[in-house]
């Protein structure tokens, strides 16, 4: 089908994924007329590349709502700012401390960086099957034994684990290790007393945020933030960095979506509708819980993204009942629960759909629970600039083990590697490949 059509069709699904604004325009602007406001960076228009007047003026009232040094705007998503973070820092041959739930995008920085990666694991918790938070004691272990450039971190994670960005932050300082948060999850902390503090306001030196996924602005639209105390380093190479990945012929739609979305997230309608959608999901949390399903909580949690299980059935079983039976829609799954994600746009009565739908899933009273035994831990044999454009050949699944992988194993989303390129095939990945396995020769 073409994308013409794919899009002229009604959705049937309600869904609970990104972006979160159910395709409704959420802020001021009119997108009807997304033509009308298409243009190139035309006389008395600003120049993305080297902002001197709107542009310029946007970014500074956004950075003044942020409380950053700088703000910019980038209109290829958080993955584009992520890549101009790591340009920014690291050079060819430094140490990258990188935990191992980050998204591919830093794997792919540390191939155009030619940084030299290290992972660290975040604490699992192995009823949800998923990676929680960064542990601060361990992390200073970590950085006592060697000096890193850079740790890079997601946080809120894909699930909405907030990790300890204080502590972290102020171990980094001790141990001049700047902190990259990938915070593309978690623009909503900054403009609710009922969620975590910005990763900035926490002490990062940089973080990013998509504003799509969860802000109710449109693909693409994300944001990279400059630590008002960052220290060490000339902030012109930020902007050289950003216009080493961004197009030349950035967006004006998205670049005033980006404006309209942080007002209005700094708005009393948008305080107001981030607390409201907090009541409502609090309120069918309550009730839900009556009926077997449970939520994955956890200290210090963005309350606006639903990890679920339900009592007498596994998670990919609940989430194939939800979109067969009840047409709804999750982020992702996994085989203990679903994820739901919420925002900016997610309605009450989507909430209804979801709490009644929910309610009403059949299960199996003789399931028993999976355990599963979730400790992805890498065997990195290549750095990521070696594997690169590499000779490589196919052997059969049974002859892989322990040889180097050419390829990433990614389920996306979250896009979150279990196997990278550079890192030997070990045998719990084997279920996860294709028959014919490239390798690395
Ligand atoms: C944690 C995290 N970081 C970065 C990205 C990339 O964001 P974008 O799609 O805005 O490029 C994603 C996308 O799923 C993500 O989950």
């Amino acid at each position: 089908m073409s994308i013409i059509k794919l899009l002229s069709k009604k959705l049937e699904k309600t869904i609970f994924t990104t972006p979160s604004h159910n395709q409704k325009p959420v802020f001021s602007q009119n997108y009807e007329s997304f033509y009308k406001n298409d243009y190139s960076e035309i006389e008395g228009f600003d120049n993305l590349s080297d902002p001197k007047s709107s542009i310029l003026m946007a970014q500074g009232k956004i950075s003044d709502i942020l409380n950053t040094k700088q703000t910019y705007f980038i209109t290829q998503g958080a993955t584009t700012a992520l890549l101009a973070a790591m340009k920014a820092i690291i050079n060819p041959a430094d140490k990258v401390l990188v935990a191992r739930n980050c998204h591919k995008s830093v794997f792919n920085g540390l191939i155009l960086t030619a940084g030299y990666i290290e992972w660290f694991m975040p604490d699992i918790d192995n009823e949800w099957g998923i990676y929680t938070t960064i542990d601060p004691k361990k992390l200073e272990s970590t950085l006592k034994l060697n000096h890193y450039k850079v740790f890079i971190m997601t946080s809120p994670t894909y699930e909405g684990i907030n990790s300890n960005i204080k502590k972290i932050s102020e171990i980094c300082k001790k141990y001049d290790t700047y902190l990259i948060v990938d915070e593309a999850h978690g623009i909503l902390n900054n403009f609710s007393d009922e969620l975590p503090e910005s990763a900035i306001n926490q002490g990062a030196d940089i973080s990013v945020n998509s504003l799509h996924k969860t802000a109710g602005a449109l693909n693409q639209t994300a944001i990279l933030n400059i630590n008002r105390q960052i220290r060490n380093i000339d902030l012109s190479i930020f902007q050289k960095s950003i216009n080493l990945f961004h197009t030349t012929s950035p967006s004006y739609p998205l670049l005033a979506n980006i404006e309209a979305c942080i007002c209005y997230l700094n708005s009393k309608a948008g305080r107001d509708e981030i607390n409201n959608l907090i009541s409502e999901i609090n309120k069918i949390k309550k009730e839900l819980r009556r009926y077997g399903v449970e939520f994955m909580e956890f200290e210090n949690p963005d309350i606006t993204k639903l990890f679920i299980k339900k009592e007498g059935i596994s998670g990919y079983d609940l989430s194939d009942s939800m979109y067969d039976e009840y047409n709804i829609e999750d982020e992702l799954n996994n085989a203990i629960g679903c994820l739901y994600l919420c925002g900016i746009g997610t309605t009450k009565q989507k909430l209804e759909k979801l709490k009644n739908s929910l309610k009403k899933v059949r299960t199996n009273p003789s399931f028993e629970p999976i355990k599963t035994d979730f400790q992805p831990f890498p065997l990195v044999k290549l750095q990521p600039i070696e594997t690169f454009n590499r000779n490589f050949m196919y052997v059969n699944k049974e002859d892989s083990l322990l040889k180097i992988s050419n390829k990433m194993i990614l389920p996306y989303p979250p896009g979150i590697g279990l196997l990278y390129p550079g890192e030997a095939i070990q045998k719990w990945h084997l279920d996860y490949l294709n028959n014919d396995v490239e390798v690395i020769v």
